[in-house]
């Protein structure tokens, strides 16, 4: 993970992709690699996870390190027009036009190419006024969203044949398509849904753009049983919710163990809420 330039952050909804790409970020900023975490969520909350402003569309600085930015795909786009077309009516009546919306609403990948085109331009340090960066993390929404985002370069490139977009999508596919340049990084809970959903991702990501995940982060896990304690009685209710949820936990665990092959690591569920000291601890648990 220490050099990849992109490393893509995928899960089922709420299994903490965002805690888990921000303690990533501190990770590779402590080993002095300039990182920015790019959240394309517009309930934009990784922020407070790190105790920094929110970045509203601009590149904040969070830590040494460690930038932060909040991102619209369809600003990229709109960015685009405005750098190519350069005269300002004209700019003007390609952003407002209904061919214009209808396309990068509904082109297929579009959004997702702009995610990814803006973070290598990011690392080759082609985006103006940003600083020098080596690594992003891309905290991506919704499960399908990882494999969408992977699969991105091919489906524009059948589309869009000609002209800086079509350079910039092929620049992207090559830089997916390295393991070397390229993690992914899956989180899940070891609950059965989410495990369910992880290995489809899995399955997912092997079949669209041929890719293994780099490491799955099994994450909210309950504490485990200490060796001969004794059963919980009826009028134990925390603790016999604590063993129960445990054992639904290890069930979870053993069927990745049998299906996910590559590397796994597990973080516990933390009595603490969302923000700077459960990410410090989530990113103690990554790290060990
Ligand atoms: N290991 C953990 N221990 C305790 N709380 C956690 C842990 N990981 C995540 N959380 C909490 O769980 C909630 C969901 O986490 P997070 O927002 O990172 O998930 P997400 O996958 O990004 O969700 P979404 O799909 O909605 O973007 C947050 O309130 C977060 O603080
Ligand atoms: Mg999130």
């Amino acid at each position: 993970m220490t050099s990849r330039e992109l490393i893509v952050v995928t899960g089922k909804g709420g299994v903490g992709k965002s805690a888990v790409s921000a303690a990533l970020g501190r990770i590779l900023a402590s080993t002095g690699r300039q990182t920015l975490i790019l959240e394309i969520d517009p309930r934009e909350n990784v922020h407070q996870m790190l105790a920094a402003p929110p970045s509203d569309g601009e590149v904040v600085r969070v830590a040494a390190n460690l930038y932060l930015q909040h991102l619209q795909p369809r600003t990229v786009l709109d960015q685009l027009v405005r750098e190519r077309v350069r005269i300002d009516f004209l700019t003007k009546r390609v952003l407002e036009s209904p061919v214009y919306h209808h396309f990068t609403e509904g082109a297929p990948g579009l959004r997702e190419l702009a995610v990814l085109g803006h973070s290598l331009l990011l690392v080759q340090g082609r985006v103006p006024g940003a600083p020098a960066i080596d690594v992003v993390i891309v905290d991506a929404p919704a499960t399908g969203h990882g494999v969408a985002l992977l699969r991105a370069p091919r489906l524009v490139s059948e589309v869009i044949r000609q002209g800086p977009v079509a350079s910039l999508t092929e620049e992207v596919a090559e830089l997916v398509a390295s393991p070397q340049r390229c993690g992914v990084v899956v989180v899940t809970l070891a609950e059965e849904m989410p495990v369910t959903e992880a290995l489809e991702l899995r399955a997912d990501l092997e079949s669209a753009v041929q890719r293994q995940p780099d490491l799955l982060v099994a994450n909210g896990l309950y504490p485990p049983v200490p060796v001969g304690a004794a059963e919980a009685t009826e009028e134990e209710g925390a603790r016999r919710l604590w063993y129960r949820r445990r054992e639904l936990n290890d069930v979870e665990l053993e069927r990745l163990a049998s299906r996910w092959s590559g590397p796994r690591v597990e973080v516990p569920l933390f009595p603490l809420d969302r923000g700077p000291a459960l990410v410090s601890e989530i990113e103690r648990s990554l790290a060990s």
